[in-house]
């Protein structure tokens, strides 16, 4: 039986056994690896990805920390890549939630260490929360890109907070706001601590600025269209002039902005990712920035920007 093979071995793992662990905001246990807070749920996919995944030079690797935009920029990449494939009316996002159409590493290496991952047609578009440090060597071997997205991390956090609210929570219920954000000020939630992962994309977008492209959710929302133009540049998918005259970085725009994601059939309450057992809508909460002022006491303002200070003010990197 599949089942207790797979604990058996799960236990049976020293390695696994003398992780560092703790709960996470939902209660959930997580493990320390490689530096950063792996959920139990995702861990042993994240390090079959880890061991196994052979990068192509067409690869695009979206990486972000959890509610940082991940959907959004899933989307958006999506509709860069296949722009060729159908018109923006006739999208698959129309029915597919962008989870769907571009999966996390760990929906799809589960415990095999081959998954299928280039059956569908164009380049492989896969999805990560994991460090920059842990990524598998293999895509530095290769032309593969890497999109990062990164978000202030109040807001960041508050929808984090939200979010597991909303998503099936296992063994305990969620913990109050207050008890979470200690968690987060000590870098204890799902792929943090967060000033280590987005330091070290930052700092590899700077190494190797043909390879990672640093974006921030801020400033995607408040200069899309130049944004979406930028990214596909990056991909060395430029829009044409043709393309551009006829208005499609427009389209694409409209296409992925939140209102219309939220809305289209794929992402009703109704729908759920089977991977991921989590309903479509609940990656649509908001959509704004600065939405932490509504919930964080100004004991955790001030707590919250001097650990973003501390931490980013050399970098030169802003929130
Ligand atoms: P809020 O909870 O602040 O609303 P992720 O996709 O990484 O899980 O992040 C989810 C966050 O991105 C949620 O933030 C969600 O509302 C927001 N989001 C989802 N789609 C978006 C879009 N098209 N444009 C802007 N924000 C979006």
């Amino acid at each position: 039986d599949s089942n207790i093979s797979e604990l058996q071995e799960k236990w049976d793992d020293q390695y696994f056994q003398e992780l560092p662990r703790e709960k996470s905001f939902s209660g959930n246990l997580m493990f320390k690896h490689d530096g950063f807070w792996c959920a139990e749920k995702v861990f042993h996919p994240i390090i079959s990805f880890q061991k196994h995944f052979k990068s192509e030079d067409s690869d695009i690797l979206l990486a972000t920390l959890p509610k940082a935009g991940t959907t959004w920029l899933k989307a958006i990449v999506f509709s860069i890549v296949h722009r060729n494939d159908c018109t923006v009316d006739k999208s698959p996002l129309i029915n597919s939630n962008p989870h769907a159409l571009v999966p996390f590493e760990y929906q799809v290496y589960g415990k095999r260490e081959n998954p299928d991952l280039r059956s569908a047609p164009g380049p492989l578009i896969l999805s990560t929360h994991i460090p920059h440090n842990a990524l598998p060597r293999s895509i530095f071997d290769t032309k593969c890109k890497i999109i990062y997205l990164c978000r202030n991390p109040l807001d960041q956090f508050i929808s984090q907070w939200h979010f597991i609210q909303q998503i099936d929570v296992e063994e305990n219920k969620p913990i109050a706001l207050d008890k979470a954000f200690e968690l987060f000020l000590q870098g204890k939630e799902y792929f943090g601590p967060f000033w280590d992962q987005i330091l070290g994309y930052w700092k590899a977008s700077f190494k190797n600025p043909e390879k990672v492209l640093f974006l921030k959710y801020e400033d995607l929302k408040r200069d899309t269209i130049n944004q979406v133009r930028n990214i596909a540049k990056f991909l060395e998918l430029p829009f044409s002039i043709e393309e551009e005259k006829n208005g499609l970085i427009e389209d694409i725009t409209k296409l992925c902005g939140f209102e219309s994601l939220k809305n289209m059939d794929g992402n009703k309450p109704d729908k759920v990712q089977p991977g991921l057992q989590i309903k479509n809508s609940s990656f649509f909460r908001k959509g704004e920035v600065g939405d932490w002022v509504n919930y964080l006491t100004p004991d955790m303002v001030s707590r919250g920007a001097s650990l973003i200070e501390e931490k980013f003010g050399e970098s030169g990197l802003k929130f």
